[in-house]
């Protein structure tokens, strides 16, 4: 197996006085007697790309969501730079306009084409020009690759144009950091890496990304820092090379066994769910 030399995305320098991009601090969430996150305390700084990883039903979703208020803590404070998102008199909709989120499904206005996706934000909320507003829609679909089809209406692209078509949407606004959540999980296998290949751009323009991911080859690439949760938890986080390529954590291991042997199932591993196909 040929290995292909590994690139570490550029980090903008920090400064003493930088408050990091995302700061959680012993943060809870419950739905109702369920406690999906426990007691979460985690930085994200300025540049910096964190990968998320653990199995199904770990919180990870939840953990993102309450980034920028999707699901309310139950406990604990989110900061977003210096505003607090969990304070009683923070203004919502100002603090989520400097955070793009990218869902695995894509979201885009199916009677609107691209360049229409792309604009009505900016207009509607940012109040933009129509024609500033091409220019900025032009620029980020150049920056994903999709510059071409402009034109075009969503159901006309395969699943990776389209979230590439999702991608430049969020970068339109002008983010100062983005979500993803399992971006690449719908999509048919040959379509995931030119996905991947946007994001990994992105890591290295200095974009700070939180990033729920399976793609553990992606992670362990790109990101500056991976968190592995289970059952609510930050179990084991740290560079890469460390939880994905040498994990001290034994509920790590088993994870990361079963994510990269994915025919290695016991049968009582099957849940009335089924098996998360990690493939
Ligand atoms: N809106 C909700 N109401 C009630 N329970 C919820 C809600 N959202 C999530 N949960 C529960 O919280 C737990 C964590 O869910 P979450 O979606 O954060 O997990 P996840 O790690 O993202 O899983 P997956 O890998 O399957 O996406 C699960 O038990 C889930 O059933
Ligand atoms: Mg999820």
């Amino acid at each position: 197996m040929t290995q292909t030399p590994r690139t570490t995305p550029t980090r903008k320098p920090r400064t003493a006085d930088d408050a990091p991009a995302i700061s959680i601090r012993n943060l809870s969430k419950s739905f109702g007697t369920n406690e999906v996150l426990k007691d979460i305390s985690l930085e994200v700084g300025t540049g910096e790309v964190v990968c998320v990883i653990g199995p199904s039903g770990s919180g990870k979703s939840t953990l993102l969501r309450c980034v920028d208020m999707l699901e309310i803590p139950t406990s604990g404070t989110v900061f977003v730079g210096a505003d607090e998102m969990t304070h009683p008199d923070v203004d919502l909709d100002r603090v989520r306009r400097r955070i793009g989120m990218v869902f695995q499904s894509f979201n885009l206005f199916p009677h609107l084409t691209v360049m229409q996706n792309l604009s009505i934000a900016q207009t509607k909320v940012l109040r933009r020009g129509k024609s500033e507003a091409q220019q900025v829609a032009r620029r980020n679909l150049e920056r994903v690759g999709m510059g071409h089809k402009e034109n075009d209406f969503p159901a006309q692209l395969s699943g990776g144009q389209q979230q590439r078509v999702a991608i430049a949407r969020s970068l339109a606004m002008d983010p100062e950091l983005m979500l993803f959540d399992e971006p690449t999980s719908a999509l048919d296998p040959e379509l995931v890496g030119e996905v991947l290949a946007v994001m990994k751009s992105l890591a290295a323009e200095g974009m700070t990304m939180m990033i729920v991911t399976h793609e553990m080859a992606f992670a362990r690439e790109v990101a500056h820092r991976v968190v592995f949760m289970d059952g609510g938890y930050i179990v084991e986080e740290g560079p890469p090379a460390e939880v994905i390529g040498d994990p001290k954590e034994a509920r790590t291991k088993s994870f990361l066994h079963r994510v990269l042997n994915p025919l290695v199932i016991e049968p009582d591993e099957l849940t009335d769910e089924g098996v998360r196909d990690y493939t």
